[in-house]
């Protein structure tokens, strides 16, 4: 087979975000923008060579014209074998699980997430490693490295793959094989929960649950495990088919984006129990009846209730949350005597924990919970947490969530995202804030006093490695915290995100509004960094 070397240029700006290369897809259209990404990786990631490599995204725009070019690149690369998802679609913790099962050198992963699709919208990239987790950023400070040094790419003259049957065929000398991207999954699931239990509550007269695929990737896996495996009515899964532009809304699960879902449990005869996942399947959403259950809450909820869980019933080795996320985790580790580590944010600092033995549960602010099943956070698997604690319980969601805060008191915890704040004007009032970080501790604002300011940075305390700059904290003396951060996944100028928590014990106050009662630190926010000014709003565009 013929493989041509196409002499190209380096692109300056193909350094991986949180969570991979993130752009605009006019942006990866741009002639030579996706290969030159791709060679990048085939040239930093030796261990490829030879070896197999998992394929798949979540389905939006430009997903199949993108896999066919990186089979062609990876027949040129020397890759034995690419298993690919059937028509270019594997869910995130799906594709983190096959690497996993099948030894893989590692997998691709097209996906921008929760960001919009269509052909105004993003598109993206993501490299994961042999333990089926995000490239590290060792890795993906490697790929960013080739890529600012290439002058060439290899790609295949090959004919066009078939992607839509599954079953293995040779392309030249590497060996494609298409799989069913929901079937192993469904299994690993069916492995972890009490599915005899989950379905006699699917099925009871009783009770009924409504889980939004935001026409995105998890429709096709809902349908199989909630509807087929478990017996669910049909319908139980809304906007179940996968479409390119997500019927032009953002795959993002929250209340905001899955409007019809937040009615429905809001208004009358609401069902018992509301779930949603995002384009990729690993973000996740939990709700009750008139109820919703906040990210940091739901982790802490799922560790204090994990012995209940199959897969947990031996304990918990310890846990592990981004340093955003509420300490309410925390507080049920101190409980439950296991250690809990605060990381930075992005999933791909949970892979070394979990690798080590150290933690069984994780999880982040931004709807993402998961544990050592998979390398990724899993939406679904959390939505079948729930549903598994739901029937084990026999008690409501607001029930179980309510019990949590008699217990370990509440954490009230809010994010208020600025977006597409000028890229300069983001940067000046994150510099301005670190310098004012030093003067901060034993100032007073009202009641409340710092005790401690900083730049949060981790060291990795199973390989040493440190990662600087990742968020301005503002510690109080009772526990309250703000912090700031830009966020490293958006596509248009800067977002800044503010996370607010306090945590509240007295047993009268525990059922308040979560904006009302932070109403005190989110005007502290806005004043010492001087939001309205900088960037122009009077108020965050998103509040979760
Ligand atoms: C956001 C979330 C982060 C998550 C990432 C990928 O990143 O805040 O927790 O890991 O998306 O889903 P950010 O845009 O804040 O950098
Ligand atoms: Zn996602």
């Amino acid at each position: 087979m013929e493989i041509r070397v196409v002499a190209t240029r380096p692109f300056t700006d193909q350094k991986p975000g949180t969570s991979g290369l993130r752009k605009q897809v006019s942006h990866f259209r741009k002639p030579h923008y996706l290969e030159n990404f791709v060679q990048s990786i085939f040239i930093s990631q030796q261990g490829l060579r030879g070896g197999e490599m998992i394929l798949g995204g979540d389905g939006r725009f430009f997903n199949r014209e993108a896999v066919q070019v990186i089979l062609r690149m990876a027949i040129a690369n020397e890759i034995r074998k690419v298993t690919v998802g059937l028509g270019g679609i594997l869910s995130t913790p799906a594709a983190s699980h096959l690497i996993r099962t099948r030894g893989a050198a590692g997998g691709i992963v097209l996906s921008a997430s929760h960001n919009p699709g269509g052909p105004t919208g993003d598109f993206g990239i993501k490299f994961n490693v042999a333990n089926g987790g995000p490239a590290p950023e060792s890795v993906t400070g490697a790929i960013h490295a080739a890529s600012l040094e290439l002058d060439h790419y290899r790609i295949a003259r090959a004919p066009h793959v078939d992607i839509d049957h599954v079953g293995r065929q040779h392309v030249g000398e590497m060996e494609v094989e298409v799989v069913d991207p929901v079937h192993d999954y469904a299994d690993l699931m069916e492995s972890l929960f009490d599915f005899p239990a989950m379905r006699a509550l699917l099925q009871s007269k009783s009770f009924s649950m409504r889980f939004d695929a935001m026409h995105a990737v998890t429709g096709p896996y809902a349908q199989a495990i909630l509807e087929q495996r478990l017996g669910a009515p049909a319908g139980t899964v809304m906007r179940k088919e996968p479409l390119a532009d997500f019927g032009g809304r953002h795959p993002d699960p929250n209340l905001t984006h899955a409007r019809e879902l937040g009615e429905l449990m809001y208004g009358r005869d609401a069902p018992d129990f509301g779930a949603a996942s995002d384009g990729d399947g690993d973000r996740n959403m939990i709700l009750g009846s008139g109820f919703f259950v906040s990210p940091s809450d739901s982790l802490a909820v799922m560790a204090a209730n994990a012995h209940l869980i199959p897969a947990y019933q031996a304990g918990l080795k310890g846990v592990a949350r981004s340093m955003p996320t509420s300490q309410a985790v925390d507080a049920v580790a101190e409980a439950l005597g296991i250690p809990c580590y605060e990381t930075p944010t992005g999933w791909k600092f949970f892979g070394n924990l979990l690798d080590d033995g150290r933690i069984t549960l994780c999880g982040e602010e931004s709807f993402g919970t998961s544990s050592d099943h998979v390398r990724e956070k899993d939406g679904l698997w959390a939505v079948l947490f729930w549903l598994n604690l739901i029937a084990a319980r026999g008690q409501s969601v607001a029930t179980i969530v309510r019990e949590h805060w008699q217990r370990f008191g509440r954490h009230y915890y809010t994010r208020h995202d600025y977006e597409e704040i000028e890229t300069d004007r983001a940067e000046e009032l994150m510099t301005r804030l670190r310098a004012a970080l030093s003067e901060m501790p034993g100032r007073s604002f009202g009641s409340l006093r710092v005790r401690a300011a900083d730049d949060f940075s981790y060291r990795d305390p199973v390989d040493d490695s440190v990662s600087t700059g990742q968020g301005l904290r503002m510690l109080f003396e009772d526990g309250a915290r703000i912090v700031f951060r830009l966020s490293g996944t958006g596509t248009l100028g800067a977002t800044l995100r503010v996370y607010l928590e306090r945590h509240e014990t007295r047993p009268d106050q525990l059922d308040e509004d979560s904006q009302a009662a932070l109403a005190p630190l989110i005007e502290i926010a806005e004043s010492v960094a001087d939001i309205r000014n900088l960037t122009g709003k009077e108020a965050p565009d998103v509040i979760t």
